[in-house]
């Protein structure tokens, strides 16, 4: 289920930024902040070749990032998001704003966080998104502090089975013991936890999702909301039935008959209409479905 592979070391990152991170509803941007390691670590500087990050990947980061803001999952500065390129990772800077964010500005590292491009202060959680690769094989990391998950994050042991699309996540998702943000104890935490999920929540700070690419990283990130929220609005009606690993098990294997999610029709279905029910004309012509 889990849609990162395991397999990794340490990571291994830069100094990072000392900027407050979180909450604050009016954080401020930090133009021209220096980067960490001087001129040598800004790859654009006059004389070096500017290391490429494609276009679009720069865009998808930043308008992760923005509506991350607008989709409640963050307030103000709070959050960060990546994306690899090859063996690039592009992330975005410590403690600035999204809606002011510009594609030059985001700061680009190697996997192991050698400094490639910083025209600012990377974002202070770069050593948790290089673990998260290092232990995965996303193609993209988003951590939000969103409202329910961290509720859970900050109450719960774990988050678990109340229903079934937390099957697309893998099951229920382990809580991240607390560890200062930033810290190389953070990420080796979601390390351990990303080995079999494709999200982690974070004690008392929030979650982390990671994908194949920006979209399905942040699509995940506001499946862990939803189900967080559905937990949360459950448990306050009564004591919710949580499905069952069999249950998940069986939730698996239709995943699998039906290739839920993809456009293929399912293999042992000749008629692509389905063998034994088949819909009428005006019937709708297929599901629209998160993606895994
Ligand atoms: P940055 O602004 O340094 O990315 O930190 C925000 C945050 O959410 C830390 O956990």
């Amino acid at each position: 289920m889990n849609g990162a592979t395991a397999g990794g070391s340490a990571p291994g990152g830069p100094p990072t930024g000392g900027s407050a991170p979180g909450g604050p509803p009016t954080g401020g941007s930090t133009p021209g902040a220096a980067a960490p390691g001087g001129s040598a670590a800004n790859a654009s500087a006059p004389g070096n070749v500017a290391p490429s990050v494609r276009d679009e990947l720069r865009a998808a980061v930043i308008d992760c990032a923005r509506r991350m803001v607008s989709d409640g999952l963050v307030i103000g500065i709070a959050g960060n998001v990546s994306a690899r390129d090859g063996d690039k990772i592009v992330i975005t800077p410590s403690a600035h704003r999204y809606d002011t964010l510009r594609p030059e500005e985001l700061c680009v590292v190697g996997p192991a966080g050698q400094p490639l491009d910083l025209p600012l202060r990377p974002s202070s959680e770069l050593p948790m998104h290089l673990a998260a690769y290092q232990q995965t094989a996303a193609g993209a990391v988003v951590h939000t502090h969103s409202m329910f998950a961290t509720a859970v994050a900050t109450s719960c042991p774990e988050l678990p089975a109340i229903h079934y699309a937390i099957g697309f996540l893998g099951g229920p998702v382990p809580v991240v013991p607390y560890a200062t943000f930033g810290t190389r104890e953070l990420a080796d935490g979601l390390r351990a936890a990303l080995a079999d999920r494709p999200v982690a929540l974070l004690q008392n700070h929030g979650a982390v999702a990671v994908g194949q690419d920006v979209e399905q990283a942040y699509d995940r990130a506001r499946l862990l909301e939803w189900l967080a929220e559905l937990y949360y609005r459950s448990s306050r009606l009564g004591s919710p039935r949580m499905l069952s690993p069999a249950e998940l098990d069986a939730f698996d294997a239709q995943v699998a008959a039906l290739s839920y999610g993809t456009n293929d029709w399912p293999a042992e279905t000749s008629d692509p209409r389905g063998a034994e029910d088949p819909p009428g004309d005006d019937a709708p012509t297929g599901v629209e479905t998160p993606r895994r």
